[in-house]
């Protein structure tokens, strides 16, 4: 048993692996698997900002359509709560890790944090709408990258936030028409 635990030790010691990063193959190079990761990073960064600003949103909001807001408001920052784990859990099964802190997605997110002092309650819409047209366009922008490494079930993740995005979007957008 010493003489093989022996063997496995000086196995990995000289394997061009980190130890803590065991190989992976799924049929997805490297390269497009890394790139296909560094995107879904950005998609994860931007919802969890947007979830934020949203709940916030939640939080702030006053004036004659509070009641509406509010509880609309909340129905979209838990849709985008819970799209967060699957969009990271991705990242994790494509053998990356997720990032998880505000630091990583300031870094990482086109997306501006809500302002510091809360805007009058149709700003606050314009601001969402264009926060959600923004993370459709993000989600967009990486499908090449997940078509180029025929990584299906990115694309199906892909698909289904696309479709949240621009269909909040457009429930937005139309609370700004007179
Ligand atoms: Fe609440």
């Amino acid at each position: 048993m010493a003489k093989t635990a022996a063997k496995t030790s000086v196995k990995s010691r000289t394997s061009s692996k980190k130890p803590d990063m065991p190989s992976i193959n799924i049929g997805i190079p490297d390269a497009k698997r890394a790139a296909i990761a560094q995107g879904l990073s950005r998609l994860l960064a931007e919802t969890y900002t947007l979830y934020l600003t949203t709940h916030n949103f939640h939080w702030n909001v006053t004036g004659k359509m509070f009641n509406t807001l509010h509880t609309m408001f909340m129905g979209q920052y838990t849709e985008m709560w819970n799209a967060v784990d699957p969009i990271a859990e991705r990242i994790r099964a494509l053998g990356f890790h997720a990032p998880g802190s505000y630091a990583a997605f300031s870094k990482l997110s086109t997306l501006k944090d809500a302002p510091a002092t809360p805007p009058k309650a149709m700003e606050m819409v314009e601001i969402l709408a264009k926060g959600h047209e923004a993370i459709a366009r993000t989600a967009r922008e990486i499908f090449p990258v997940i078509e180029d490494g025929d990584d299906l079930p990115s694309a199906d993740l892909l698909t289904q936030r696309m479709d949240v995005h621009e269909k909040t979007a457009w429930m937005l957008r139309a609370l700004l028409e007179d």
